[in-house]
């Protein structure tokens, strides 16, 4: 029986993450259950920030980005002292369940605190869409379509002055936020890691393109790309003389108001981990799968790997032409 239960983010933030935290408070509520949040992720959880929470303390959040219990990435927690902490500190509050959400070191964490007898569930909260489990992470819609906005506004500058533009974005070893802003923005070459990365390929493509009459090169490079804007720009110079500019996007894709999917998927995640904790299933990593929420077990899920892209990458191809 689910009595009380506690909610942290840990990690890099990501929009909706708020909204994620709204359901499950109002959620746990709903069905008479008390919810504490930690703040500052494993850091809180290690020192007891732990504050009781009531509907009110959610409203208002749901269209910020960020997180309203602040995050951080906690190395006390990973020591033994700190760990043993945070595991009295679960005792000492009377939690019976715990809900993380963040990236895969977060989950990491809610495994480890899973095969030390706690309830936790996982919520995947990053940008970087990198959890194979999931089609989806809470986030990733908002950062892509913060890049489309940045890259539009490149593309006005590039065409006017027949440059390469040459735009990094974030995602950590994962390419999905370059190529899927890579596909809607029209971009004409997208690099990301696991792909094969030919540097006369891409000079063959600046210049097929300048000879086409395109205006423009918009190069989109995933930050995990197996090579780097500078390089990109080098090789572009040395072999057909054209300039580019780089831009790296940088953490400006990490904030802003959450799309309306990432509101609609963080509220259902956040609610589904709820209803998981009070059906007794513990040790669970919540996703999205063809649009229906699942839960999976934590290691389980986190073992797993993500397909190559093989049908976007083509179509980004293709569509380059
Ligand atoms: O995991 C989210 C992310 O934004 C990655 O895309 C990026 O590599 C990393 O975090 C940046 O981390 P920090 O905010 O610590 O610089």
């Amino acid at each position: 029986m689910i009595k009380r239960i506690a909610v942290l983010t840990s990690g890099g933030d990501s929009p909706g993450m708020n909204a994620a935290i709204r359901s499950i408070v109002r959620t746990a509520l709903h069905y008479g259950i008390e919810v504490y949040g930690i703040k500052r992720g494993y850091h809180g959880l290690v020192n007891g920030d732990f504050e009781k929470m009531d509907s009110r303390s959610v409203a208002d959040i749901l269209q910020r980005g960020g997180t309203t219990l602040l995050t951080a990435r906690s190395e006390e927690f990973m020591t033994d002292e700190g760990f043993n902490r945070a595991l009295m500190m679960l005792e000492s509050f009377k939690i019976d369940g715990l809900i993380v959400i963040g990236g895969d070191g977060s989950m990491k964490g809610a495994k480890k605190l899973t095969e030390n007898g706690v309830a936790a569930i996982g919520i995947p909260g990053t940008i970087d869409n990198d959890l194979a489990y999931t089609d989806y992470t809470i986030g990733f819609d908002t950062a892509v379509n913060t890049a489309l906005w940045a890259i539009g506004n490149l593309r006005d500058t590039s065409s006017a002055h027949g440059r390469v533009t040459i735009v990094q974005l974030m995602g950590r070893r994962c390419g999905d936020i370059a190529l899927y802003a890579g596909i809607g923005s029209g971009g004409d070459i997208i690099v990301v890691p696991g792909e094969e990365y030919d540097e006369m390929d891409i000079c063959r493509k600046v210049i097929e393109g300048r000879n086409k009459g395109k205006l423009h090169c918009l190069i989109i490079v995933a930050e995990g790309a197996p090579v780097t804007c500078e390089e990109i720009r080098d090789t572009i110079m040395t072999h057909t003389g054209i300039e580019s500019r780089i831009t790296v996007l940088g953490h400006v894709q990490r904030g802003g108001s959450p799309t309306s999917y990432d509101r609609i998927i963080a509220s259902r995640m956040g609610s589904y981990a709820v209803k998981v904790l009070i059906e007794g299933r513990k040790g669970r990593a919540v996703g999205i799968r063809n649009e229906q929420m699942v839960d999976l077990d934590i290691i389980e899920a986190l073992e797993m790997k993500r397909e190559k892209r093989t049908e976007l990458i083509e179509l980004g191809e293709i569509l380059a032409e």
